[in-house]
C-alpha cells in the first residue's frame, strides 16, 4: 500500500501581471494552507518566479513551493531566450513542469529532449513534474498506454534509478482546458498502468513515487479523481487561478 504526501500543483500558464499574481498568491497563502497535510506548489511565469518567491517566503509556510513551467536543456551559455536549471535554482524554484503537451505540440518537443530535461532538473537539484498523456486521436485509436509509457520510457531509461526522485502528471491532452476530465476510473486506470511501469524500474521505491492528475480538474471533481488509490495529486490549470477554486481542490487532497 502507497501513501505518499499529495501534491497540488497549480499551473498558471501565460497568465497573471504583478497586480493580479499578488492578489492571486496572497489569497492562496491566506486560505488554510497551514492545516492542510499535502505540499501546494505554484508552476508561475519565469519573469514572475521572484515575485512570488518573496510572497512565500514571507508566509513562512513549509507546506508552499514554487515551480516553473519549463526549463533549458542546456546548462549554460549563449542560448538567447533559454533559462537554466541553475537560475531557476537561484530565485527559488523546488519543482520545475518538462514535456507539458502544450511545449510538446506548440514547441514539437520530443520524448528524449523532455528525458534530457528530466535530467537536468535533478542534476541541479530541482523536482522535475514529467507530463505524460494521449491526444483524442491517440485514445480513439487504442493507443493511450503506448503513448504515455513511451513518454515516461524516455525518461526512465535517462535517469535510471533516480526516477523515484521525479514527480510524473498524467494529463490526457484531450481533458486540458476543454471541460472534459477523465472519469476517475478512466484516471486511475491509466495512473496503474504507470504505476506498473515505474515499479518495474524501480521496485517497491516506485509506489512513493507522486503521480498527479491534470486535465480540467476543478473543485467539483477533485475529491473523486484524488481518492483513487494511484492518483497523488493534481496539476490544475485554469482552476489554479481562482484562488477560491485552487483552495477547495487543495482541501479536497
Ligand atoms: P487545465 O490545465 O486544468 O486548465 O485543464 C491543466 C494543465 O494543462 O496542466
Amino acid at each position: 500500500m502507497h501513501s505518499p504526501k499529495k501534491l497540488i500543483a497549480g499551473n498558471w500558464k501565460m497568465n497573471g501581471t504583478l497586480e493580479s499574481n499578488s492578489t492571486l498568491m496572497r489569497a492562496v497563502l491566506e486560505g488554510d494552507l497551514r492545516a492542510s497535510i499535502c505540499d501546494v506548489a505554484v508552476c508561475v511565469p519565469s519573469v514572475y518566479l521572484s515575485q512570488i518567491h518573496s510572497l512565500i517566503q514571507s508566509a513562512n509556510l513549509t507546506t508552499a513551493h514554487l515551480g516553473a513551467q519549463d526549463v533549458s536543456a542546456h546548462e549554460k551559455g549563449a542560448y538567447t531566450g533559454e533559462i537554466s536549471v541553475s537560475m531557476l535554482k537561484d530565485v527559488g524554484a523546488t519543482y520545475v513542469i518538462v514535456g507539458h503537451s502544450e511545449r510538446r505540440q506548440f514547441h514539437h518537443e520530443s520524448d528524449q529532449l523532455v528525458a534530457i530535461k528530466a535530467e537536468r532538473a535533478l542534476k541541479a537539484g530541482l523536482i522535475p513534474i514529467v507530463c505524460v498523456g494521449e491526444t483524442q486521436q491517440e485514445r480513439e485509436s487504442g493507443l493511450t498506454e503506448v503513448t504515455v509509457k513511451r513518454q515516461l520510457a524516455a525518461v526512465i531509461h535517462l535517469i535510471g534509478h533516480c526516477i523515484t526522485e521525479i514527480v510524473v502528471a498524467y494529463e490526457p491532452v484531450w481533458a486540458i482546458g476543454t471541460g472534459l476530465t477523465a472519469t476517475p476510473e478512466q484516471a486511475q486506470s491509466v495512473h496503474a498502468v504507470l504505476r506498473a511501469q515505474l515499479k518495474a524500474a524501480a521496485g517497491e521505491g516506485a509506489a512513493n513515487i507522486r503521480i498527479l492528475y491534470g486535465g480540467s480538474m476543478n473543485p467539483s471533481n477533485a475529491k473523486s479523481l484524488l481518492s483513487q488509490s494511484d492518483i497523488d495529486g493534481g496539476l490544475i490549470g485554469g482552476a489554479s487561478l481562482k484562488a477560491t477554486d485552487f483552495l477547495s481542490i487543495i482541501a479536497a487532497a
